[in-house]
């Protein structure tokens, strides 16, 4: 068996310093995070987009850490090389910082998780440390987080205007003071994206956040053409909806011709001597 280079959190902090670009997509099951890891992704996320892209809701909101951690087993069984980061769902370290810091243990031990990702900058500070001190690493999140959508009110993308640059840079500059390993920066403009790369001293991975960033991450779904809608920063390097669809019907139209199971798809009876 070939020997596999095991991306660990402090592989990816040091491209920082190496400059090699991190490519990263989401995963949510085993058959997936197979193909992931063997295409050579960096890092594996279980994002909460699960809710989304999986589930079926309306926002990442309803996730729930048991729906997480199911999840997270699952894509754990399939991954070996990259490295395997999980989402905590809203409402799970939103808490009182002793239960998050359970919540987070709780994906190290039962989900076999390399490290989590938290949504939010400044105020996030107290708890990264505390999570880094549990010796959990840790990823932020920061510009469009959409476990926010309710104070953020839409889907849209953040710092267009020069004037909303701040909170957003302290945000990334906050996170990375804390001890995060690196910080995932979603639907943010091109000059504020280079400005936190050129700033910050951890890899900035974007999404929707231009070539600035150190990396980039996308959810698999979405570039293999399986979502029904895909962002405007999106490019579908497959078209496999339509594929899957037209395999479907070609199953369904052998079985209603008899076409399908053929004579080499049958079972025959054992004889005995
Ligand atoms: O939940 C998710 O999939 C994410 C990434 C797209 C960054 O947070």
């Amino acid at each position: 068996m070939a020997l596999v280079k095991k991306i660990s959190s402090a592989t990816i902090r040091e491209r920082k310093s190496t400059g090699e670009k991190i490519a990263a997509v989401t995963a949510y099951d085993v058959a997936f995070a197979r193909l992931a890891d063997r295409a050579g992704m960096d890092i594996v996320l279980v994002g909460d987009s699960l809710g989304m892209v999986v589930l079926g809701y309306e926002s990442t909101l309803p996730v729930t850490l048991e729906e997480m951690l199911h999840h997270t087993r699952a894509v754990r069984r399939g991954t070996r090389r990259a490295l395997l980061v999980a989402d905590m769902p809203y409402g799970s370290y939103h808490v009182e910082p002793k239960e998050a810091v359970r919540h987070a243990i709780r994906f190290v031990k039962e989900a076999g998780t390399e490290a989590i990702k938290i949504e939010g900058g400044e105020r996030r500070m107290d708890l990264i440390a505390r999570l880094v001190d549990a010796e959990i690493p840790v990823m932020g999140h920061i510009g469009l987080t959409p476990q926010s959508i309710n104070t953020l009110g839409s889907f849209r993308a953040q710092g267009r205007e020069e004037g909303s640059w701040e909170p957003i840079e302290n945000d990334a500059i906050a996170i990375a003071q804390a001890g995060a390993f690196s910080v995932v920066i979603e639907a943010v403009a091109e000059p504020l994206a280079r400005k936190i790369t050129e700033t910050i001293a951890i890899p900035t991975i974007g999404i929707g956040a231009s070539a600035a960033c150190d990396g980039q991450v996308l959810v698999l779904e979405d570039m293999l053409g399986l979502s029904p809608r895909t962002p405007k920063f999106v490019r579908r390097y497959g078209d496999l909806g339509p594929a899957i669809e037209a395999a479907v019907e070609g199953y369904a139209r052998d079985v209603r011709s008899r076409a399908f199971p053929g004579p080499e798809h049958v079972y025959g009876m054992k004889v005995k001597d």
